[in-house]
């Protein structure tokens, strides 16, 4: 048995290395066939003797059993995106805004690859979950699907508990041999490389996952705790000798040309990566420097992505159609004879509204130019009227409604034109479609053929009617089986449980978005305390205007919406905040308004309740020791943050003094 246990170790290790640089590496040392000889041998193990399975062992990479669903699960720290360049002008903006707040600096510049971020934690050095990036808050436990890249780690080499972030993508090379297979088989192509990765990453057999060959590269550090690095460039450095897959490509630049430059240079090389670039991301390089220069909601203010301008190609516009949203607008989609742009087939895009149909002077029948805005949203950018047939007219937006008939109209300075009747059928299923959505009460397997099925065949009249569902009502639907059912009605009755904001904000109500839902949902706390609010209440709440008081108090004195609540609440419909309220923040904590940083190994916390305890009494952690830290917390082997600290004078406390102050602040 011993030789046994043995033998399964030597494996492992073996398995690990020339996994380590096969897919890392890109240098294996021994043939494909070698690694399969292997691996057998050990899945062979394990069938004889299950004891020897473990959840990190290389045998994990073909995949598990197939899942039902993917857990959702909340970020320890949110998944930010990043603000956008298209040109040289808004780069040079950015870099005048960093030199006005940190100074001159490096930059670090990498590839900005495209496929789909995710994050990966370790614990005690071992992979243990891995999240897709969802809202930016909430997202998928995708651990088993990453599991199967080989690129990803099972094991590093220092037994570290942190959080890495990375983006997983397809190689144009399986992209290329998957589409193949497709074909051959008769199945729907993938339109491009990022799409193949996110349909792999959804697979809930893992098995799948495993075949689909993606990789991944990382490229930041969530947590600092445990490393050395100072800086962007030393930080991906660690994660190299941690075992983990970067991309070589990043190079340090001392000056905004620097950049430039490197932008110029991989714009031209980017035809010749095996994978797919849609920029350049440009980091500040110095984590200091980063932390001085912060945040906003929603981005860093320390990085940016450029862009590469958009593909643009001639295609003729056949027709023009007429859409009906959520508040009524009409919105003309121009149908357009299929064409491949940026890697993707484009049949439809939005043309806005009249004005600007006109100042395009697009007609139908004309040759257009059209690109994808920001690469994703397909945009006409002109007609060609030297290319225009004989008989086309100038076009004019109807009178009427196209769902419902009813007069459409110019609300006060608007462009657009509405159809302001409540109960056109259109704007129905658009708010259906609102209130489904993932912001909002975030129901999946609700998608809009399914809405618009329901709602044709008077299953469902308004939102309210979801929660009334049953499977009788869902089974005779087209394309519908019993597990779809199933996990739809399943979903429907997990989303009850959402905190109040997105019951709020999946109303729809108008100017109502998701952070004045947020700040409404806490302050108000439900939905019997909203209904007794008044318009002045509202107003004294900084981040609400004039418009949006007004329309909601309109909306909570709607007969029909009251009506609307009580159908959701006999249903259980949660209609109570459920998250951490700034009020809950101790003010006259000695903690409070606090800069901490937290460095080396705690033992008797982890770093995450660490930061959650200092958050709450109004402390604010950050990952690098600056002029403005007021206090380091430092665990075992703290190494140069602690360094750094006394060398500023900083107030330096060990595990055991932050324990004895919490204890002291908790009585
Ligand atoms: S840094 C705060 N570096 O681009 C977000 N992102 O919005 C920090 N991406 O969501 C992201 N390559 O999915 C970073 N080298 C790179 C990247 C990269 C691709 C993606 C990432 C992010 C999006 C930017």
């Amino acid at each position: 048995m011993n030789d046994l246990a043995n033998r399964v170790e030597t494996l492992h290790r073996l398995l690990n290395q020339y996994n380590h640089e096969y897919y890392v590496m890109d240098n294996p040392s021994v043939p494909d066939s070698e690694y399969d000889k292997l691996l057998h041998e050990l899945i062979h193990i394990e069938e004889e003797h299950p004891e020897f399975k473990t959840e990190d062992s290389p045998t994990v990479r073909v995949g598990g059993e197939a899942q039902a669903t993917f857990n959702k699960v909340r970020h320890d720290t949110p998944m930010l995106s990043l603000a956008n360049a298209f040109n040289e002008e808004d780069l040079r903006r950015f870099d005048a805004r960093v030199r006005e707040h940190a100074g001159k600096v490096e930059y670090m510049c990498e590839l900005k690859i495209d496929g789909l971020a995710v994050s990966l934690k370790y614990e005690n050095g071992r992979f243990v979950q891995g999240l897709t990036r969802g809202d930016g808050t909430i997202g998928e436990d995708i651990t088993e699907n990453l599991r199967t890249i080989r690129a990803i780690p099972l094991k590093i080499k220092k037994p570290l508990t942190f959080e890495v972030r990375g983006e997983a993508f397809m190689p144009k090379a399986s992209f290329e041999r998957l589409n193949k297979e497709k074909e051959e088989a008769g199945e729907q192509a993938f339109a491009n490389p990022r799409n193949a990765a996110a349909g792999s990453l959804r697979q809930l057999d893992s098995k799948l996952a495993a075949k689909r060959r993606l990789s991944i590269f990382l490229y930041s550090v969530n947590d600092f705790t445990n490393f050395h690095a100072t800086s962007q460039s030393e930080a991906l450095d660690e994660l190299d000798e941690l075992g983990f897959k970067t991309n070589q490509n990043r190079k340090r630049e001392s000056d905004i040309e620097g950049v430039l430059e490197y932008i110029k240079y991989w714009t031209e090389k980017r035809q010749d990566l095996s994978y797919d670039i849609d920029g350049i991301v440009i980091k500040v390089n110095d984590l200091e420097e980063q932390d001085e220069l912060g945040y906003t909601q929603k981005s860093p203010r320390w990085a940016i992505a450029y862009k590469f301008p958009a593909e643009e190609v001639v295609t003729t516009l056949h027709d023009i159609e007429l859409s009906v949203g959520r508040t009524g607008v009409v919105t003309p989609t121009a149908v357009l004879e299929p064409v491949r742009v940026a890697g993707t087939t484009v049949s439809r895009a939005s043309l806005h509204n009249e004005d600007l149909i006109h100042e395009k002077d697009i007609r139908i029948g004309d040759s257009v130019v059209i690109k994808k805005a920001g690469d994703i949203i397909p945009e006409v950018v002109r007609s060609l009227p030297d290319r225009r047939p004989e008989g086309t007219e100038t076009y004019h937006m109807p009178t009427h409604c196209p769902s419902c008939g009813h007069e459409l109209v110019r609300l006060d300075g608007e462009i657009a034109l509405r159809c302001i009747n409540p109960k056109c059928p259109a704007q129905l299923v658009e708010g259906m479609i609102h209130f489904v959505s993932r912001q909002a009460m975030n129901i999946d397997g609700l998608g809009t053929k399914l809405i618009m099925q329901l709602y044709d065949n008077e299953i469902i009249k308004d939102v309210a009617d979801l929660y009334y569902l049953t499977k009788d009502d869902l089974l005779p639907l087209e394309r519908m089986g019993e597990k779809k059912a199933d996990n739809l009605l399943n979903a429907i009755e997990a989303s009850k449980e959402n905190s109040f904001e997105h019951l709020l904000f999946g109303l729809g109500i108008r100017h109502l978005g998701v952070k004045a839902s947020q700040v409404i949902a806490e302050r108000f706390d439900n939905m019997e305390r909203l209904f007794e609010v008044t318009e002045e209440e509202l107003l004294e709440i900084h981040d609400i205007g004039d418009k949006l008081a007004t329309s909601l108090i309109t909306y909570l004195n709607n007969e029909d919406i009251i009506a609307l609540i009580d159908k959701l609440r006999a249903k259980n419909v949660n209609m109570k905040y459920k998250g951490i309220r700034t009020s809950e923040i101790e003010s006259d904590s000695e903690f409070n308004g606090l800069t901490v940083v937290l460095t080396g190994k705690l033992h008797n916390m982890t770093r995450t309740e660490a930061s959650k305890w200092l958050e709450a009494q109004g402390a604010k952690t950050t990952s690098s020791v600056t002029k403005k830290t007021d206090l380091v917390i430092a665990g075992e082997d703290a190494g140069s943050k602690l360094t750094k600290a006394e060398k500023l004078g900083t107030e330096i406390w060990s595990e055991a003094d932050f324990i004895q102050k919490q204890n002291e602040v908790d009585q």
